[in-house]
């Protein structure tokens, strides 16, 4: 159902990889609520994965750019101010770890996958809005939203080095802005997303166990990808102007819970089977 919160909005939506993607979603949700926009990925996932499709069925122009690499990133803003004008939204959906991928344990970790798990996931965050900025390619009144983890803030088992990755992306969203509010009206957030189905989430080690474990806790289960969507659409729109420098939770409840009642008689049939 649309209610065409984006009606004339312009956005680029980078990380779209396969229809499991959460990008893939919220650009699906946003033609949907009337936005026109601009997909991206590296050249090996618009070669690999089905952007190309993506962007046939959304009418979307497809730009690919390796996020680490700032000169790429201003072809797609770029490409962006040629078609658009400039853009209102960005949406930031990109992870990977080599560590995590590698099965290195955090007190394991070799530091040239660290540079680049800190590179792909946390720091293409701040080139993207230093480049964006530098173009004045967003709108006054424009929104940035990336996707982060709970493990930032607290300790889950095999998520490695992208709890570290998680924090400062999170802290950029903080920083940057302040200084983007103050001086072009743009306000930056991250959404805190429940585990999710999709490649990069199949990566961490017991994502199942942990997946089930989040839905027990949480009193609403765990948001989807469609969740997700959706809640990144009210951020893109113009209902939400006074919201900047945020962490939101898009979790069920889970980041508020200590023990649930399900959690609690699953864990005590559990420790009573290895008694
Ligand atoms: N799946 C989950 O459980 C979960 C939970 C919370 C947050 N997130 C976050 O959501 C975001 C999207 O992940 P997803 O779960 O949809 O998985 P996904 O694998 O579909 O998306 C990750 C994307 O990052 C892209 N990427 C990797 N390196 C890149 C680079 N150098 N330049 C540009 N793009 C690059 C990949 O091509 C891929 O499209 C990530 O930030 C992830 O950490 C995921």
């Amino acid at each position: 159902m649309s209610y065409n919160l984006l009606a004339g909005k312009k956005g680029i939506i980078f990380g779209a990889l396969n229809e499991q993607s959460i990008a893939w979603r919220v650009a699906e949700r946003a033609v949907e609520e009337g936005a026109e926009i601009i997909l991206t990925n590296t050249a090996v996932a618009v070669r690999m994965g089905q952007l190309n499709e993506l962007g046939e069925k959304l009418g979307a122009k497809v730009v690919p750019a390796d996020a680490t690499k700032e000169e790429e990133l201003e072809v797609v803003f770029q490409e962006a101010i040629k078609t658009f004008g400039k853009v209102d939204f960005v949406l930031h959906s990109i992870g990977m770890s080599p560590n995590v991928r590698k099965g290195r344990s955090y007190d394991d970790l070799d530091y040239k996958m660290l540079q680049t798990t800190l590179d792909i996931s946390a720091v293409s965050f701040h080139k993207m809005l230093q480049v964006a900025k530098r173009l004045d390619a967003i709108a006054e009144g424009g929104s940035v939203v990336a996707l982060t983890y709970i493990a930032a803030q607290r300790t889950f088992v095999g998520y490695g080095d992208m709890a570290d990755a998680k924090s400062l992306l999170e802290s950029i969203a903080r920083s940057f802005g302040y200084i983007y509010g103050r001086e072009k009206g743009v306000r930056i957030n991250t959404v805190s997303q429940s585990p999710t189905v999709t490649t990069a989430g199949s990566g961490v080690k017991g994502m199942s166990d942990l997946l089930d474990f989040a839905e027990d806790l949480s009193p609403l289960g765990n948001a989807d990808a469609n969740d997700c969507a959706d809640y990144c659409i009210t951020l893109f729109s113009d209902l939400t102007r006074k919201i900047t420098m945020q962490n939101l939770f898009n979790d069920g409840g889970f980041s508020s819970m200590g023990m649930s009642l399900d959690a609690i008689e699953v864990f005590s049939k559990g420790r009573d089977a290895h008694k």
